[in-house]
């Protein structure tokens, strides 16, 4: 059974919280979701502890404890500052891993004190689900919280093996999460429509699967409609496609969905497609017109240029003008342009993850969270 820090009791709370989150993009925007859990436990437990991750760095030499000769973006001070500007609150910055001291000054420090800890991806046992590290880790803290949906794919020591060692609990964000993608997984208002796009074909297959005979529609755009493009034998020159004779394999037998809209335009440049064409927009909004449901991850084109935005903003801006649907978008990509133009808080949800978004939907189950079922007492 999992535990949730919402309806945990407040003696529950007491003492050190342990707090993995996930700080994995460019801007802030997985940061401010985090936010209502930090405070949430601000109020009951003693003193918070951070965890997190950014990027996928090589090995890094750790000598003493101390992270060596890592690259700058990939160091988590940063964010440890950002954080401190959103909730208004002096952060401790723990750039190493001498777990004994940083035990002693957390005991040491008032109560109330908030602590980010550097990337745990420096450490070589995270990725590895280490057992010796989770109890390292596990020993700064009394309780642990996951809110990070968007990493908990991932069979790491701070999200899996920790569990092991401390009463552990699903946080504020990583509870919506579950609830809203389920929602659409189990019940969802038809017409349901799913939107996929973004730069990877494979990632989409998963969800493809999952939604075959409950998806009313798959709007398709980015690099799996240029894939299915690819197999059905349009000239799809070097427009961005991917995926190993397996997944080739399977994509093949998504072309037979009853379901499936591809492109029939696009804009092209260097015989690469790059948006989806006006006709193409236009059987798509039709679609998004009338939905009850929408879920959508990765853009229509390539959004960084404006120029090929278009297709990506027209679909935006119509689930937005939907009154009657209830929207879920996410991926990195996706949410970063619904927050540039406006859009997101027109959605009924926006998801924190990438990657895990698509897995949960796709029906996979989740390490970090499978792991909260298995909590300790
Ligand atoms: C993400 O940004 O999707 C998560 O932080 C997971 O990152 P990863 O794909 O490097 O494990």
């Amino acid at each position: 059974m999992i535990k949730y820090l919402s309806k945990a009791r407040e003696k529950e709370l007491t003492g050190t919280a342990l707090l993995r989150l996930d700080f994995n993009t460019k801007n802030e925007w997985r940061m401010e979701a985090a936010i209502p859990t930090i405070r949430f436990l601000l109020k009951y437990a003693d003193k918070v502890v951070i965890l997190s991750h950014r990027g996928r760095p090589a090995s890094i030499k750790i000598t003493a404890g101390k992270p060596k000769g890592f690259d700058n973006t990939l160091g988590l001070s940063r964010d440890a500052a950002s954080l401190r500007t959103l909730l208004g609150k002096r952060i401790n910055f723990l750039s190493d891993f001498d777990f004994p001291a940083h035990k002693k000054f957390i005991a040491e420090s008032p109560r109330k004190s908030v602590f980010v800890l550097e990337n745990l991806r420096f450490l070589d046992g995270e990725r590895k689900n280490d057992k010796k590290l989770a109890k390292k880790l596990a020993s700064l803290g009394d309780f642990y919280v996951n809110d990070a949906f968007a990493v908990s794919h991932r069979k790491d020591a701070s999200l899996a093996a920790i569990t092991g060692f401390l009463p552990s609990y699903a946080g504020l964000e990583l509870e919506k999460e579950m609830k809203f993608l389920s929602r659409v997984m189990k019940k969802p208002k038809k017409p349901l429509v799913v939107i996929l796009g973004g730069a990877k074909a494979r990632d989409k297959l998963g969800i493809l699967e999952f939604f075959k005979n409950k998806a009313d529609w798959f709007l398709l755009g980015g690099a799996a409609a240029n894939t299915l493009l690819f197999l059905k034998g349009v000239k799809t020159g070097k427009s961005l496609m991917n995926g190993d004779a397996d997944d080739l394999k399977k994509l093949r037998r998504v072309l037979g969905y009853k379901n499936l809209i591809l492109p029939v335009d696009w804009l092209a440049e260097k015989s690469a497609i790059l948006d989806i064409g006006g006709n193409t927009e236009n059987l798509f909004l039709n679609k998004i017109k009338n939905a009850k449901t929408v879920i959508w991850s990765g853009p229509m084109g390539m959004v960084e240029k404006r120029k090929f935005s278009g297709g990506t903003l027209a679909v935006a801006r119509e689930i937005a003008k939907n009154n009657n649907v209830f929207s879920i978008a996410g991926g990195g990509e996706t949410v970063t342009f619904l927050k540039k133009h406006r859009l997101a808080q027109k959605f009924g949800f926006i998801s924190t993850g990438g990657g895990a978004m698509l897995r949960f939907l796709a029906g996979e189950k989740l390490p970090g969270i499978e792991a909260l079922k298995r909590n300790k007492s």
